[in-house]
């Protein structure tokens, strides 16, 4: 989906990523673990075309992303934050916000969405009434309506309770499983990673230093701050 080579995202004068070579898979959910600061966010909003790296190359589906990539490609990939910003309006009016600035029907894949995260009962209410994991499953919504190729999740459950932990990651689960869509999940929690993951990036001050499938990560990774960090170690 994605093919990232020697990429380097600079901030004044700090490197702050530093990816000689990265690919995400089509179909893939991979995780990126790592400390506050490493990094993770700026990933994210690169992969969204937010921003466009220092230097390097990003490939998106094969092509060079550059500020010609069109509008109609950018918005097959969508990112959930760890706090969403919802409008001050109905549920309903806010799952239904992206499909209409996409010029697509409310139809009833608005009222089945809401249903599929558990909201059609909730769907009238004014979303600033609404629990933090309620919201989050909002936003959620509103991302998985468009049926995008492409989501990022920034720290989508960070603060959540488990309960809601729970739903929005069975969310992401079944629709990956469904609809093939490609998922990069940024989490600060590595249980999390194991139970969504195909693969696992750990991302130390803008370095990869181990990217390795699910398996092979949890239980015999090459690199020694890789294996501190599944033991437990390295805490943050
Ligand atoms: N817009 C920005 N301007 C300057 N520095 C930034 C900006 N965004 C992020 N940074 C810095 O880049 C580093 C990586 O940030 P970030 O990607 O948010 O890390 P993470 O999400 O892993 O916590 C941090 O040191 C942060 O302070
Ligand atoms: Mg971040």
């Amino acid at each position: 989906m994605y093919q990232l080579t020697n990429l380097r995202h600079i901030y004044g004068t700090r490197v702050v990523l530093d990816l000689p070579t990265l690919e995400v898979r089509e179909g893939e959910i991979l995780a990126i673990v790592g400390p506050s600061g490493a990094g993770k966010s700026t990933l994210l909003r690169l992969l969204n075309f937010l921003e466009v790296p220092t230097s390097g190359i990003i490939r998106y589906r094969g092509q060079v992303v550059n500020a010609a990539t069109p509008l109609a490609v950018r918005r097959q990939v969508t990112t959930v934050f760890q706090r969403p910003a919802l409008m001050r309006a109905s549920v309903r009016a806010n799952v239904a916000y992206g499909l209409g600035l996409r010029g697509l029907p409310a139809d009833g894949r608005l009222d089945e969405m809401l249903r599929e995260v558990g909201l059609a009962d909730l769907a009238r209410q004014s979303s600033h009434t609404l629990s933090g994991g309620e919201m989050q499953r909002v936003a959620l919504a509103r991302a998985l309506v468009i049926q995008p190729h492409v989501l990022l999740l920034d720290e989508p459950t960070a603060n959540l309770d488990p309960y809601n932990v729970a739903l929005i990651e069975e969310l992401v689960r079944a629709y990956n499983a469904r609809h093939g869509t490609t998922v990069v999940v940024v989490t600060h929690n590595i249980f999390q990673a194991r139970r969504l993951a195909h693969r696992v990036g750990l991302l130390l001050n803008g370095s990869l230093v181990e990217l390795a499938d699910a398996d092979r990560f949890f239980h015999a990774p090459s690199d020694p701050r890789a294996a501190a960090f599944v033991r437990g170690e390295m805490v943050y």
